[in-house]
């Protein structure tokens, strides 16, 4: 893993914008992996800039979101697939039925992880995946105590991520839905490149577990350890629980 502990998110942004720039200009058609919740609306403001310069393009490029809610109405605006399309996809010039996440209003949501699955196979899988983490360790939605190898499957949110995410749905945990199909960590593994992004104290015991933490069911992303091509970005805070940050920094400015 690569260590950046960076000022603020603008240096964050910039980046992975800097990331998913260099892989466009190499393979226009590559494959993007999509994370929502906060942590990388910065960087798709950051890639809608470039690409309102001239400067990126996605006409050629196809995306899969990481995840999904079950039970959401489809015009639902913290749906993920109507998230997304609102802070990025919609702002970029994606073509038409390029980016897709997993079906949440399936009748048969185990079929529609199957068909995400193999969907995500056919595309060769992801190129560069962004990723943000939870309070409680979890990427996409694999929470604390699942398998370290699953495929797209349905998960059962813990009360913690429900909390969090109380906030998109006016601070009431009653509305937030308590499933929700999820890439699993070995879809997420099959990833090219991955960058994980966190900012803020909140998520400094979960970093700090991910990147030093025994690799362990409790903590979901502690998976990535075993990826060998991941770089974690994160602000002060989130990085305030490293034990080894002083040589993090050492290694990332001698590169
Ligand atoms: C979202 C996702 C989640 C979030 C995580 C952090 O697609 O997969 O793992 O990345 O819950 O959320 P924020 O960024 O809102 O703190």
């Amino acid at each position: 893993m690569r260590i950046a502990v960076l000022p603020s998110s603008n240096e964050i942004a910039t980046l992975v914008a800097d990331m998913y720039s260099e892989l466009l200009a190499k393979k226009p058609n590559a494959v993007l992996g999509l994370a929502t919740g906060s942590s990388p609306v910065p960087v798709y403001d950051e890639l809608v800039r470039r690409y309102e310069a001239g400067d990126i393009s996605f006409a050629d490029a196809r995306a899969f979101l990481l995840d999904e809610y079950v039970g959401l109405p489809v015009d639902h605006p913290e749906g993920y697939r109507n998230f997304i399309e609102r802070v990025f996809a919609g702002r970029v010039n994606f073509a038409p039925d390029a980016v897709v996440g997993p079906n949440g209003q399936a009748d048969d949501v185990e079929a529609a992880a199957s068909e995400y699955q193999e969907q995500m196979e056919s595309a060769g899988w992801v190129d560069l995946q962004i990723l943000g983490i939870g309070t409680d360790g979890h990427i996409a939605f694999n929470e604390p105590g699942g398998s370290l190898t699953s495929p797209v499957h349905t998960q059962v949110l813990t009360k913690q991520t429900r909390e969090d995410n109380a906030r998109f749905f006016d601070g009431d945990i009653s509305k937030v839905p308590s499933l929700a199909l999820t890439q699993g960590l070995e879809t997420i593994s099959h990833a090219k490149k991955i960058v994980l992004v966190a900012e803020g104290k909140q998520k400094a015991e979960a970093v700090a577990q991910m990147v030093e933490g025994g690799v362990s069911a409790l903590w979901p992303a502690t998976v990535l350890q075993f990826h060998n091509d991941v770089t974690i970005m994160v602000d002060e805070r989130a990085a305030s629980e490293l034990k080894l940050i002083d040589h993090y920094r050492a290694v990332w400015d001698a590169q």
